[in-house]
């Protein structure tokens, strides 16, 4: 394909409205995030109501930004991409009816991506997934290892069976007096903690599944007896301790993945790749291993367009495009999502 394709993408499945506009499934033209995180921060999580609610306030302000820093028109666009599953029901709808609406008035094809391609594919950004490769998608939603064999080919590994990682990360934080999203806060007081809490190893089989519910009920139920006692809890600590159980998991996991299928590339994507301990760790992991390391810049880690325009160019280079009656999946995880193009 010679000429540039230029995609409008759009994302609005949780706290974040976001816009961009993307050339060649990389290149980022412009992109614009409206996040909703100081809002939510105030109930302690994201309040679908009112994420709905905002995302339809603040869309038309997003995609006017969005536009003002392209240097072109609409005219230019050649699709129009938006994330259609999983999320909040009414907030994906928000995202699909604008998506719909610049389809019709500007007769530009529609592309409906699935959230957490659109994670993977923000390794498309910086550098180009390299197939095969493994990728391990934590975000707040899920934990996903899979095979990617080709553009169009992927094999699910094994997911979280309870809560995910990125869950765990904001509950232990709430638990511990930290505003939402828990997960940056958790970091930063690991940073200053040292390891003295001994936690229960997360799930000791050799399957690919991940499970995080159990070290999450012990730090509660640690925390809370600690306070009936009126003993005193080592904030820093505990979230240095917490973090090294769960990423040790992570690490053990994709360790037994990359040994066993001998690939050689690894993408790490979702909102918990943010993390650095977590970046550092499997990074040292693929390095002993030779298996070369890729994440995406952290600024494409947490919810945005770019990486949903990025995953939009593969199905706009196959034609792969949305009818009208397109509508929100509030639940197509990874497992749905390969079943359903197999
Ligand atoms: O991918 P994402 O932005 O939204 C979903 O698709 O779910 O991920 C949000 C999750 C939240 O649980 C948040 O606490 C976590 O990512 N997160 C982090 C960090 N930054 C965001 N977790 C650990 N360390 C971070 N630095
Ligand atoms: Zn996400």
């Amino acid at each position: 394909m010679s000429k540039d394709v230029i995609i409008l993408a759009i994302e609005s499945s949780c706290d974040e409205t976001s816009m961009a506009i993307v050339k060649n499934g990389h290149d980022i033209l412009s992109l614009t995030i409206s996040s909703q995180i100081r809002t939510h921060a105030n109930f302690g999580g994201v309040v679908p109501e009112i994420a709905s609610r905002m995302h339809t306030e603040n869309i038309t302000f997003v995609l006017e930004e969005t536009l003002k820093k392209f240097k072109g028109t609409i005219a230019d666009i050649d699709a129009i991409a938006v994330t259609y599953a999983p999320g909040l029901l009414g907030s994906l709808l928000v995202g699909i009816e604008c998506a719909k609406a610049l389809s019709l008035v500007y007769n530009k094809p529609l592309i409906a991506v699935n959230h957490t391609m659109g994670h993977i594919y923000a390794n498309n950004i910086e550098n180009k997934i390299t197939y095969p490769t493994l990728a391990l998608v934590v975000s707040g939603g899920h934990t996903d290892l899979l095979i990617l064999k080709s553009e169009n080919e992927m094999q699910l590994l094994g997911s979280s069976i309870d809560d995910s990682i990125g869950e765990v990360y904001d509950k232990v934080a709430r638990v511990l007096g930290m505003t939402y999203p828990g997960g940056p806060n958790i970091e930063k007081a690991a940073v200053k903690g040292e390891d003295t809490y001994k936690l229960p190893k997360p799930m000791q089989d050799d399957s690919y599944n991940f499970s995080f519910s159990g070290l999450k009920s012990y730090i509660v139920n640690l925390v809370h007896n600690e306070k009936q006692r009126g003993n005193e809890i080592r904030k820093d600590d505990l979230a240095k301790s917490f973090q090294i159980a769960a990423v040790d998991e992570i690490v053990r996991k994709v360790t037994l993945a990359i040994k066993n299928t001998g690939i050689k590339h690894f993408v790490l994507a979702g909102g918990v790749s943010a993390n650095k301990y977590l970046r550092e760790e499997l990074s040292k992991v693929c390095n002993q291993n030779n298996v070369k390391f890729h994440v995406p810049n952290i600024l494409y880690c947490t919810d945005n367009a770019a990486m949903i325009g990025c995953a939009a160019y593969p199905l706009y280079k196959e034609k792969k495009f949305a009818d009208f009656s397109l509508n929100a999946k509030s639940s197509e995880n990874i497992k749905l999502y390969i079943e359903k193009n197999k």
